[in-house]
């Protein structure tokens, strides 16, 4: 076990405090809007009906609890790794590594699934514009195609960018959310007028819960489950604690804020989309927002939802990337992982190994995967990850009630045990063959762990 202290003592507790809330709320929002909101709602529809607007309410709610633990160990113990480092201190090795080896499936296939929903983009986009590209370079094999090479491209090319340096700008990202939000606003203010309360009858054609439908799974639930997608991203405010004017404060402003903001904004857009087409045209389509406009005959306004998707979405990988190259190089460090995990290029200040193992990586799962299984197994690794922050959040609360909070989560069981609940019930909202997937993933993940990684674990050689 790594002992809190030891932990705490890691992080480099050198940065300014020179945020406040309505930057972290800018934060969030960059980071969390994506693929999620732009593509995702299609599949949403299709398992939901009309009631995938419920379905991201439901989400919402989940991941603003899970939130508000993370906001508390984020600020308790500041150092890279998120959900693995904090397991790591409060529940132990072996449960870290689980925690960890699930992450990759949050980071990576974050990367991936983004990549897919941008390359969808492109394609129509170039379609709308009279230029078609052959199939067999713009699907994988389970579409007929031979591989995705924009969704291939758009990977290799942000791990490049990683691999130089490149980091976020809080600039860069205010330009972002501008051109995300001005997007999104866009497309209510031209399909709303369309909107015909009839498509929104009947509003739950497949019910509440999770089940098997047709071949497919259908319910709220199991829209919920992938649209889950549409909110994480948000660990990058709580991870800026550090840079916080006045954390307690800024912090619950800043993360509740943005998933506030989120969630109202992904309702409208559901709102407006699902009323003014009916929902079986949404369904599954690559780019659904774009298509809504393209039928409602507004092909301009169509063009500049998907070059903002264009634009804005290579950012979330940036993001996403960054963030599994971090866990990587934790991992490492702690001994689990090959050291040339860690290894920084003294050139660049990069791990450029890890980066370029990383891109590598996301785009063949891009290249050759299918959107929502790619999604869904990556939401199957957050919402572990999820179950684990609500779980250390309380499990720390009972141990080391005299730990300093900086920022201290507002009725921590109720959260702790919320998060807990409500991600277990999202996860067994997921299909069973992506739930199969994720339980070989780990067991793959265990052996490698036995073979490997505890022999050579750095807290065991120094606890023996
Ligand atoms: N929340 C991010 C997205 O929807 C990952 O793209």
């Amino acid at each position: 076990m790594k002992r809190i202290d030891t932990a705490r003592s890691e992080a480099h507790n050198s940065l300014r405090p020179t945020l406040s809330w309505p930057h972290l709320v800018a934060l969030g929002v960059g980071a969390i809007v994506g693929t999620g909101i732009y593509t995702l709602t299609g599949v949403g529809a299709e398992r939901a009906g009309p009631a995938v607007i419920l379905a991201f309410a439901v989400a919402g709610i989940v991941c603003a609890c899970a939130a508000l633990a993370y906001s508390e160990l984020a600020t308790l113990i500041p150092t890279s790794g998120s959900a693995y480092t904090y397991t790591y201190s409060v529940l132990g090795e072996t449960l870290a590594w689980i925690v960890g080896w699930s992450l990759i499936l949050e980071y990576s296939l974050a990367c991936s699934t983004v990549a897919v929903g941008w390359a969808g983009h492109l394609v129509g986009w170039f379609q709308s514009a009279g230029v078609v590209l052959p199939h067999a370079i713009i699907a994988g094999p389970h579409d007929g195609g031979l591989v995705n090479l924009p969704a291939v491209l758009v990977s290799l090319a942000v791990a490049g960018l990683l691999m130089t340096g490149t980091r976020e700008s809080a600039t860069i990202n205010i330009i972002l959310v501008v051109i995300k939000l001005a997007a999104l606003s866009l497309f209510v203010a031209f399909a709303l007028p369309a909107f015909n309360a009839d498509n929104l009858h009947p509003f739950m054609p497949y019910g509440f819960v999770s089940h098997v439908e047709g071949g497919g799974t259908k319910g709220v639930m199991a829209a919920a489950a992938i649209v889950f997608f549409a909110f994480y991203g948000f660990d990058a405010v709580a991870t800026s604690a550090e840079e916080v004017k006045r954390p307690a404060r800024d912090l619950t402003i800043g993360i509740v804020g943005s998933m506030a903001l989120c969630t109202v904004i992904y309702m409208a857009v559901c709102l407006t989309a699902v009323g003014a087409i009916h929902f079986t045209t949404l369904a599954n389509s690559a780019e659904p927002l774009a298509l809504v406009l393209r039928t409602l005959g507004h092909p301009a306004a169509s063009h500049l939802i998907a070059l903002a998707a264009l634009v804005a979405l290579p950012s979330v990988i940036l993001v996403m990337m960054y963030g599994q190259s971090r866990v990587f190089f934790v991992m490492s460090r702690d001994g689990l992982l090959p050291a040339i995990m860690s290894r920084v290029n003294p050139r660049t200040g990069t791990p450029l190994f890890v980066t370029g193992l990383t891109g590598i990586f996301v785009a063949i799962v891009a290249g050759f995967f299918r959107l929502d299984e790619i999604a869904e197994l990556a939401n199957a690794g957050t919402l572990l990850a999820f179950i684990a922050v609500g779980a250390c959040l309380m499990v720390l609360r009972r141990t080391r009630p005299d730990l300093p909070r900086v920022f201290r989560c507002p009725a921590p069981y109720l959260v702790g045990t919320l998060t807990v609940l409500g991600c277990l019930y999202l996860m067994f909202s997921l299909p069973s063959m992506t739930l199969i997937r994720f339980v070989g993933w780990n067991l793959l993940g265990l052996v490698f762990y036995f073979a490997y990684s505890r022999g050579r674990s750095v807290a065991a050689a120094t606890a023996g």
